[in-house]
């Protein structure tokens, strides 16, 4: 079903079910002898959604191990997801290690890296998905023994709506140095949502603050360049995934909108950050790694 304006979700529909497909991508990555990440908690947080989504946590997945594209699609999938991880991972390495005491994860989905990063002490992380996204993790997480290794605070709120109130009253404190991070999400925001976020994250960023995108810049270009291979993961769901994402297209660059807000801001391509870690993707998606963009930005101090 199409997207609008007030449409919501849970973890086993519309857009909710990309972050369980993710999730899935980290599972596999995680088992690989050359794995880019370890997230202990994906494969619990992918297989307790009561359903029998065909959502791999290994490769060959049961029952489709004769079945070259699936294989080929999540492969690639974990690879991405691999590269991923690991960059933002290191973005926030990065940021407590120059100071930095606060991040806010903007569409965590089953983001484990709060409970799974080795946060200094007394950092905050908030988290910002939909209501039912967030209890399903909580939830999970709790009943596999796990704790959050900083101070953790869930946010749930739609981010259509004024989640900037919604944050500080989760004791958010925009005169202390943030690291944000939006991974996965631009593509399911609309334009004037998506034009809010940046202006939000601007006006509640002290100083030293730093944030990381993943953006990619033609979504139809994307979905023209790999459509069918896309429909073969999401038809697995009975999803649509282009009747989940916005058309983009004509949208400022993230790192142009924050460089004309006053931040230093750079990007790779995620071909470029597989080859840097050693693993190229290449393979069932593959014009996708070059349309893919990470950017990362700094406002001085
Ligand atoms: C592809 S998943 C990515 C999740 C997570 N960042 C990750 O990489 O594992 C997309 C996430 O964006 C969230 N999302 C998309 N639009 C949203 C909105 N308007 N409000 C809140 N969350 C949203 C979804 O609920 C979902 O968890």
């Amino acid at each position: 079903m199409p997207r609008h304006d007030n449409d919501r979700w849970d973890i086993v529909s519309s857009v909710g079910l990309t972050a369980l497909m993710v999730a899935g991508g980290r599972a596999i990555e995680s088992k690989r002898p050359d794995a880019l990440i370890r997230d202990p908690f994906a494969d619990a947080l992918v297989s307790s959604t009561g359903g029998d989504l065909p959502v791999p946590t290994r490769l060959p997945h049961p029952g489709r191990d004769d079945d070259a594209e699936f294989e080929g699609i999540w492969s690639f999938t974990a690879t991405h997801m691999g590269v991923r991880t690991r960059f933002f991972d290191d973005f926030f390495r990065q940021a407590w290690e120059d100071g930095v005491s606060q991040a806010v994860v903007l569409a965590s989905g089953l983001d484990a890296r709060a409970w799974r990063l080795d946060w200094p002490d007394g950092f905050a992380v908030y988290e910002i998905d939909q209501p039912k996204v967030l209890e399903y993790k909580e939830q999970v997480l709790a009943r596999e023994g796990a704790h959050p290794r900083c101070a953790w605070h869930a946010v749930p709120i739609d981010l259509r709506e004024d989640w900037p109130a919604a944050l500080q009253q989760a004791g958010f404190d925009p005169s202390r140095p943030t690291a944000w991070l939006a991974e996965g999400l631009l593509p399911y925001l609309p334009d004037h949502a998506e034009e809010r976020l940046f202006a939000a994250v601007h006006s509640l960023s002290a100083p030293g603050s730093r944030v990381a995108v993943e953006h990619i810049r033609s979504i139809s270009a994307l979905m023209d360049s790999n459509l069918e291979r896309y429909q073969e993961i999401t038809k697995q769901f009975g999803i649509e995934i282009d009747e989940l994402v916005y058309d983009n297209d004509g949208r400022p660059d993230p790192d142009a909108r924050l460089a004309e807000l006053g931040w230093q801001a750079e990007c790779s391509l995620g071909s470029e950050l597989a080859e840097r870690y050693g693993r190229p993707l290449d393979g069932a998606l593959g014009d996708m790694p070059r349309q893919q963009r990470y950017v990362t930005a700094r406002l001085p101090r």
